[in-house]
């Protein structure tokens, strides 16, 4: 048996069996296999590597924190890299009076982001505000609590698993609204009212925050919220003294054409939010957690329970130095160009929904879930696959379970990429279809 197939049993990263997809380097967005080929890029990896793999920028600034400290704790030492971070975090997702604490993943930064609203929901209105409430259809990371909260059941099949905690609200997208065969689907504004049931079913006195993903991620393939829906949930979390978490893990920092995913309707703005893969690109491990203005004083007050926010890597310098590096990239960027390359994707994308198999194309920006039939995402990721293009997989949760491939390439990806990108995905679902594979119809509004 070779080494490989040996060790990779050892290896406990993944439940699916481990990949033979061999890359030895990478650039921008190309990944170079053993075997000569090179392979687009086409979800940013897990969805992070936004600006393309090895940046000059990043490079740049991680010699030069590098040649300076490698290491210095912010609790012991002056954190002078971690200061003109949170600066730049602030004013990138224009937040500017912000206060931040950074931490080392997005798992990590949704726990401190639950820790952070139970300590102000405390000081603000009662010691007994502990629950954070979440929607069928979410992630929010691979730890004990937040598996437990989120609704992404793949991941904890077992109902003890749950720690009698989530999910507490329906998600407003078609698998947790189901409007029947042939019917269109029936999620609006009013799905919003399902959160304020929950609130009030657990009592609003217990309960700190509602945590959502502003977009759903890869539980659900790329739903977009009905337009209102943000603002209404603000508005009823307000009335009822409950702050609003976002998980902006993996739509931050402009991978849905905009700074946050909330952007894109008024009245929807967070008193929490939480960035991590966009920030570190795949460079590092980070995630941030921003707190409103009016509420992070709270956070010091005399009497407020202790910060959860401490940790012997959090806000490593190193860290800092590389996720100022994806933000001097970010900032190179041509928002007006970034904006309207998405929008061609999207349109691209979207005339896929007349090939047999493919049931749905829905996202924004560089952000989409390519829902296909049952049966056909894994051959249809090989058949990219082979043509030169990487997906990462949706694999659903709820009712009718959907799956299908994230569309999620770098930010820095060309037009001429993209276009490779979609002529790959339409030429690898022609040939499942001359293959005989495909055999049921095409969009979600006829099953
Ligand atoms: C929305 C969301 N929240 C949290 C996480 C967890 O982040 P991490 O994998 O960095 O711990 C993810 C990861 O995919 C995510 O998509």
């Amino acid at each position: 048996m070779d080494q490989y197939l040996h060790r990779r049993h050892r290896l406990l990263t993944s439940s699916r069996p481990l990949p033979d997809f061999d890359v030895v380097t990478a650039d921008g967005p190309w990944l170079h296999l053993a075997d000569g080929r090179r392979v687009f890029d086409g979800s940013s990896g897990l969805v992070c590597v936004n600006v393309g793999q090895g940046s000059p920028r990043v490079r740049a600034r991680v010699e030069a924190q590098f040649t300076r400290a490698t290491y210095a704790g912010a609790a012991v030492v002056r954190p002078h890299v971690q200061l003109e971070l949170m600066d730049r975090i602030c004013r990138a997702v224009g937040r500017p009076q912000d206060s931040v604490a950074l931490v080392t993943c997005g798992t990590l930064g949704v726990e401190v982001a639950i820790g952070l609203a139970r300590n102000i929901a405390r000081a603000r209105s009662g010691k007994r505000r502990a629950d954070i409430l979440t929607s069928n259809l979410s992630y929010h990371g691979n730890s004990a609590l937040t598996l437990a909260l989120a609704g992404n059941h793949a991941r904890r099949p077992r109902p003890e698993d749950g720690l009698d905690l989530g999910p507490a609200f329906p998600a407003p997208y078609p698998p947790a609204h189901d409007p029947g065969p042939g019917q269109p689907p029936a999620c609006d504004v009013s799905c919003a009212e399902e959160v304020a049931k929950a609130i009030d079913d657990r009592g609003a006195e217990n309960v700190a925050a509602v945590l959502i993903e502003p977009v759903n991620g890869t539980t659900g393939g790329a739903y977009t919220p009905p337009d209102g829906y943000l603002r209404r949930v603000a508005e009823i979390c307000r009335a009822r003294d409950v702050l609003v978490i976002h998980d902006e893990v993996l739509t931050g920092l402009w991978r849905t054409g905009t700074p946050l995913a909330s952007h894109h309707w008024d009245g929807a703005a967070p008193d929490l939010c939480i960035l991590s893969k966009g920030l570190g690109a795949g460079y590092t491990s980070v995630a941030a957690v921003l707190v409103d203005p009016d509420l992070a004083p709270l956070l010091r007050h005399p009497g407020a329970d202790p910060l959860p926010a401490m940790g012997t890597m959090a806000t490593h310098p190193l860290q800092a130095a590389a996720c100022l590096g994806v933000l001097d990239e970010l900032e190179a960027l041509d928002r007006t160009a970034l904006r309207a390359r998405g929008e061609r994707l999207g349109d691209r994308l979207r005339t896929l929904t007349g090939l047999p198999g493919v049931r749905d194309v829905r996202g924004l920006g560089h952000f989409y879930g390519v829902e296909v039939a049952p049966g056909l995402l894994w051959p249809l990721m090989e058949e990219a696959e082979q043509r030169g293009v990487f997906f990462y997989p949706f694999t659903g949760t709820g009712h009718p379970k959907s799956e299908g491939l994230v569309v999620a390439p770098p930010l820095t990806s060309t037009d001429e990429n993209l276009e490779f990108l979609t002529a790959v995905l339409g030429a690898a679902m022609a040939a499942l279809n001359n293959q005989g594979r495909v055999h049921s119809p095409p969009t979600r509004l006829n099953i």
